[in-house]
């Protein structure tokens, strides 16, 4: 259901991607063949025969020159002995049986990417498909997240569980407050392409796992197929910087990376305000933030934005305009804690 909102392209990216292991497994057997006919020419007029009796078949069947039933079963006889004399050349040569089978990367679908009901109805797809899937997802991320698996990945233990307004700026525990917020990013993954879900902004000190949290909510989204897109506040004013300048200037630029931006499912934005600000930022900011807005399930539109400077800070920073918008269709979520960076270490 969800792999149907990814845009036509991946899709046929991925069954070019499968016609290749295919193609590659067949030219392989026919190379493996080629060398093996030359020493036991049997088997090559074996091949041979299998497929003239299988067009004498079908010939005599049309023709009508046979009853059906009776034609098939001797069908089935002589191939049966075919092939029986053709398992015993390989082995009497020391070749295992299926050595002229080919050799498919996946033996679960044939590198067809898909797993075949009897009649059709309840073909699924192969895992190897959904790897190739999640590979391309991530490969296009920008993402870094090696070792997140998601969700699971996840520690609530490296977050302190002692109530202490003055030190952490809440009036819970650490603890406390992010298993509330780890509760809320799981229901905004579950609900993802519900247009009622809000956007989410991270705030709070350096080392308190706003990154890492975003980054769990890309593997979980990206293992359901949605396209993520990961860039640091600079490096996103700077694609953007980019695009205005080349486009119209320039044209053999490819306004690929910016519209990417516009049509990813989730766009994180990594520490906003670590980038200068200027009045053309905001504005910027404002147009991205505009223009992702989606009413369509099948192609959901969410940011993240991460930051740690306070929201109080934030609104001195930043025009109240953005400000205001960002409230406006966030929910925030501030993270408290000691920096885990020196948890870690
Ligand atoms: N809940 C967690 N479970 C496991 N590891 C974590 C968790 N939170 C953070 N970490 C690890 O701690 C380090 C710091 O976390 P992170 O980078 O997410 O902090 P941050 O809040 O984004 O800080 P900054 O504001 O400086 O960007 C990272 O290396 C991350 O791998
Ligand atoms: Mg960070
Ligand atoms: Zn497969």
């Amino acid at each position: 259901m969800i792999i149907i909102s990814i845009s036509y392209s991946i899709h046929q990216m991925i069954k070019n991607e499968l016609d290749k292991k295919r193609r590659k497994a067949l030219d392989e057997l026919e190379d493996k063949k080629a060398a093996l006919y030359m020493c036991f020419p049997r088997l090559d007029e074996i091949e041979d025969e299998i497929i003239r009796a299988g067009f004498r078949y079908n010939k005599a069947i049309l023709m009508g020159t046979v009853n059906a039933e009776n034609a098939a079963e001797e069908l089935s006889r002589v191939i049966g002995e075919l092939k029986r004399e053709r398992a015993q050349i390989l082995s009497a040569n020391g070749y295992p049986e299926d050595y002229l089978m080919p050799v498919y990367e996946c033996s679960k679908c044939s590198d067809t990417g898909i797993i075949s009901s009897p009649g059709g109805e309840r073909d699924t797809l192969c895992i190897c498909y959904k790897q190739l899937l999640l590979d391309y997802l991530y490969n296009n991320s920008n993402l870094c997240i090696s070792g997140n698996d998601g969700f699971v990945s996840f520690n609530t233990e490296l977050y302190p569980d002692i109530v202490d307004e003055k030190r952490y700026g809440i009036k819970t525990s650490p603890r406390r407050q992010i298993l509330g917020i780890l509760e809320s990013c799981k229901k905004f993954t579950a609900n993802f392409t519900d247009p009622e879900t809000r956007n989410l902004l991270f705030c709070g000190p350096t080392g308190t796992g706003k990154t890492f949290m975003a980054g769990c909510i890309a593997m979980e989204l990206m293992k359901a197929g949605h396209t993520v897109l990961y860039f640091s506040a600079p490096a996103l004013f700077n694609t953007i910087y980019e695009y205005r300048y080349n486009s119209g200037n320039n044209e053999d630029w490819d306004p690929g990376a910016y519209k990417n931006i516009l049509e990813t499912e989730l766009l994180i934005i990594d520490d906003l305000g670590t980038e200068a600000p200027t009045a053309t930022r905001y504005a910027e900011l404002l147009t991205i933030l505009d223009s992702r807005i989606s009413s369509d399930v099948r192609s959901p539109r969410k940011t993240i934005i991460s930051t740690n400077i306070d929201l109080r800070s934030l609104f001195e920073y930043y025009d109240e305009r953005i400000v205001s918008r960002i409230t406006g269709s966030f929910d925030i979520y501030p993270f408290a804690g000691n920096d885990i960076r020196n948890i870690l270490r």
